[in-house]
């Protein structure tokens, strides 16, 4: 069956995936398209959304797609910067300036098919530099924003002209701040575009299946099977395309795994019925080998993403079947943290995104069927599949492993003229009741759209939860130089803290597995696992009072699709648990908690 379907324009803007998935939720196909695909492609669908940008429009930036755009007989909906092109376009004006931010009140003017359903008042979130200053002769304004707390009433917020079929929000009706923003949408869709609500789930497997079988030919898959979420059911999905006997798994112990982690994994694919042609290589001695001496957590992702490819290539030949495709699991934000779509910068490289697999993409040799979803789809997909409801909503882990929780440092040499105490600090630990310092290492984290690495600060002494969370916050809108801010565990504050130099070795890999299962076993213990998204372990080389070798952080956040997270909040109870279980670990010398929101900081610590 044919789907009616919206193309999302992508100006570069952090959510404008984020769209086509809620369009997706409203059962209607979506497809992510660049400004520069060609106009007529554009014709095929039955509504545009154009999206927001990092561009600002009113000083000329990103001007230069093709405005013929606006000739199609297609609906078009703009999303802030696309909300400000749509106005200048037919002859309004848009001003650097009225920037909002955050949570506001939507007044709505009238009635009007693009507000069915909705109150007069409705909540709206707001990220904006420029706005609609002035609207054309065909324009009319829908309504208008007062930001939340008693802010300044800005026009303009949603406008609209019915004769040409172009609306525009200034407000971003994609996120879930937006109270109702699905139903904003869902508007767009139906009453304005005349969408049919007919692409669900169950279709999308058929139509994966009938790609795989098309892209694979009379070929097979060798698939590398980490056994996390997307590899599981990127496997099962290929599986049901093309039959076990054309599909290969190879999961390798890239000796950076969890405690019994391959194990598990090997029986769970045996149990899904995959086991006809499952392989298993220790490849753990190479993976060792390769990152040994090395610091820097690009070039640590760099050397694992390609040993997973030279180990694979060796496989293949040994099994004699170098001529099948790679199958990988990759997911969406897989492809934009690395900078793989054309205007996304290069947060960290992702294991599947390495050079040389990039390089396979090209000559046609890889499949990835999972490459448009996010997480949340993954999981609704594998349930769709049949796989264990269990499985399909496990933490997510990353590929390198806890090759990229195990801090790594030179110690004090690349430091330069370090401050652990900048005046910035010691005000606003004079003000929030916490002690304060900058930490002598430094970590990955996303600014502003763009890559970040630079220091934690350490937080300590006896204050509560909501005291240091205030703290955190603070330092981290206010401090320059830093991404991330931890809360030390133990009623004194650190006396003496040591950066120490060093690298992946076994003996850091067994001591973090150890935490790492300490951590996993205490969350499910206390009923906590499920309601938690995610939560990393990280083995930070940091001498605290003289003790131990390791800085132990634990990392929970709640997220839905890794693109932004927030520090989860953990019990006392399970905090002493910790406590009492890693501390005593031979290496360890203290345990943190990270309460750095994404951004700034990314979910992992490289
Ligand atoms: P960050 O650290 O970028 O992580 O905020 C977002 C999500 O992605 C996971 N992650 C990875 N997953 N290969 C993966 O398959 C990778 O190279 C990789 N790096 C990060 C991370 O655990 C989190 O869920």
């Amino acid at each position: 069956m044919k789907h009616d379907a919206i193309a999302v324009i992508d100006f570069g803007g952090q959510y404008a995936h984020l769209i086509a998935t809620k369009v997706r939720r409203q059962n209607v196909l979506a497809k992510i398209c660049q400004p520069e695909d060609p106009i007529e492609q554009f014709e095929a669908y039955k509504g545009i959304i154009i999206s927001g940008s990092p561009a600002l429009g009113s000083r000329g930036e990103e001007s230069a797609y093709d405005k013929s755009i606006f000739s199609l007989d297609v609906p078009i909906l703009g999303i802030c910067f696309g909300h400000q092109e749509i106005a200048r376009h037919y002859g309004g004006d848009i001003v650097y300036g009225g920037r909002e931010w955050g949570r506001a009140e939507l007044h709505l003017a009238r009635p009007h098919p693009l507000f069915k359903g909705l109150e007069k008042v409705e909540q709206v979130w707001m990220s904006h530099f420029d706005s609609v200053a002035a609207l054309g002769p065909d324009f009319e304004e829908l309504g208008f924003s007062i930001q939340s707390n008693g802010g300044k009433r800005h026009g303009n917020a949603a406008i609209g002209s019915d004769k040409h079929r172009r609306y525009g929000f200034q407000f971003h009706p994609e996120v879930d701040d937006t109270v109702h923003g699905d139903q904003i949408l869902a508007n767009f869709l139906f009453e304005i575009a005349g969408c049919r609500p007919t692409w669900t789930m169950h279709q999308y497997v058929d139509e994966q299946v009938a790609a795989i079988r098309q892209k694979v030919g009379p070929g097979s898959v060798f698939l590398l099977a980490s056994g996390g979420v997307d590899s599981t059911v990127a496997a099962k999905l290929i599986g049901q395309a093309l039959g076990p006997d054309r599909l290969h798994l190879l999961h390798i112990d890239n000796g950076l795994m969890r405690k019994d982690e391959s194990k598990t994994v090997m029986d769970r694919f045996r149990a899904m019925g995959l086991e006809k042609n499952l392989h298993f290589v220790d490849a753990s001695e190479i993976f060792l080998d390769n990152l040994k001496g090395i610091v820097e957590p690009e070039k640590k992702r760099e050397i694992i993403g390609n040993t997973f490819v030279h180990v694979f290539q060796k496989e293949a030949v040994r099994l004699g079947i170098e001529d099948h495709l790679l199958g990988q699991g990759t997911i969406y934000p897989d492809t934009i943290e690395t900078g793989g779509t054309k205007r996304a910068d290069t947060i960290k490289t992702h294991h599947n995104r390495v050079p040389l697999i990039e390089k396979m993409i090209a000559a046609g040799k890889v499949i990835e069927p999972l490459s448009d979803l996010y997480k949340v789809e993954v999981r609704e997909l594998g349930e769709q599949l049949g796989i264990d409801r269990d499985v399909c909503w496990r933490h997510p882990f990353p590929g390198p492993g806890l090759g990229i929780r195990l801090l790594c440092a030179t110690g004090q040499a690349d430091m330069g003229d370090f401050n652990p105490f900048p005046a910035a600090l010691r005000e606003i630990s004079a003000r929030c009741g916490v002690q304060a310092q900058v930490l002598p290492i430094r970590s990955v984290g996303v600014k502003a759209d763009v890559r970040s690495y630079e220091h934690p600060v350490l937080l300590s002494g006896t204050g509560t939860w909501q005291q240091f969370v205030a703290g955190a916050s603070a330092v981290l809108s206010e401090v320059s130089g830093v991404n991330r801010c931890i809360y030390y565990v133990g009623s004194e504050p650190p006396k003496e803290v040591r950066a120490l130099g060093a690298t992946v070795t076994e003996e850091r890999l067994d001591l973090l597995r150890e935490v790492d299962f300490i951590v996993m076993q205490g969350l499910k213990t206390a009923g906590l696992y499920d309601r938690i998204w995610q939560c990393p372990t990280v083995l930070v080389p940091m001498e605290i009072n003289g003790t131990g070798r390791e800085l132990a952080i634990v990392r929970p956040i709640h997220s839905e699709r890794a693109m932004t997270a927030a520090a989860a909040e953990l019990p006392q109870s399970l905090i002493k648990v910790f406590q009492t279980q890693i501390l005593p670990l031979t290496g360890i010398s203290g345990l943190a908690i990270d309460l750095t929101s994404k951004p700034p900081g990314t979910i992992e610590w490289e």
